[in-house]
């Protein structure tokens, strides 16, 4: 059954994105696209990731976080480890971070550019058990389709380098195709 509400949300989420869009405007939608498409969650967001630490991208859920380091938390042990991490029972993850004290399990899937982490998905439920392998799949999937439209995760993009945050916070992060185009070379007005 959660094969069809992936193939679902895969469309939706295809329709919402469009790879010329600013990297902080295809994030926004795609947080919305997954935390209202999804059931029995509580939390979906993005945390973008610079040399040290991830930081707190869009989401749509109760306020988290800002910053976690690499190899903390759930989100911190995906980027470093460069895979999903899949948690039945938060409580049950050492060194899990509660934003929402709801939470009781959670699926993390990376983005990467060039092989490198530039940013993790993470989806809260406040269900035990809620993400099995079908999520897995399926979101791992819908994350590849976000990191193609995403400006920070090309390869030429040079205010990326090993996954800085400069696509989309630094100058050019508002303009649209990121700080690839022209524009992203210029100073901040
Ligand atoms: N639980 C995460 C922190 C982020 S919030 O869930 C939004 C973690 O342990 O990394």
């Amino acid at each position: 059954m959660d094969r069809y509400v992936y193939e679902d949300l895969y469309r939706e989420m295809e329709a919402a994105l469009d790879e010329g869009d600013p990297d902080v405007s295809v994030l926004s939608n795609a947080a919305a696209v997954l935390y209202h498409g999804l059931e029995r969650i509580n939390w979906a967001g993005f945390y973008l990731r610079d040399e040290e630490a991830l930081w707190l991208g869009p989401f749509q859920g109760k306020p988290a976080c800002v910053r976690i380091a690499l190899g903390k938390g759930v989100c911190g042990t995906a980027a470093a480890e460069k895979r999903t991490v899949l948690v039945e029972d938060v409580h049950r993850f050492a060194g899990h971070i509660a934003c929402d004290a709801a939470s009781r399990s959670e699926i993390v899937v990376p983005l990467y550019r060039e092989g490198e982490v530039i940013a993790v998905l993470d989806i809260d439920s406040p269900e035990e058990g809620r993400f099995g392998r079908e999520d897995q799949e399926g979101l791992e999937r819908i994350a590849g389709l976000i990191q193609s439209a995403l400006a920070l995760a090309r390869p030429q993009n040079p205010a990326a380098p090993g996954g800085s945050l400069g696509g989309i916070f630094g100058p050019g992060g508002f303009e649209p195709g990121g700080a690839e185009s022209e524009a992203g070379r210029r100073e901040t007005r």
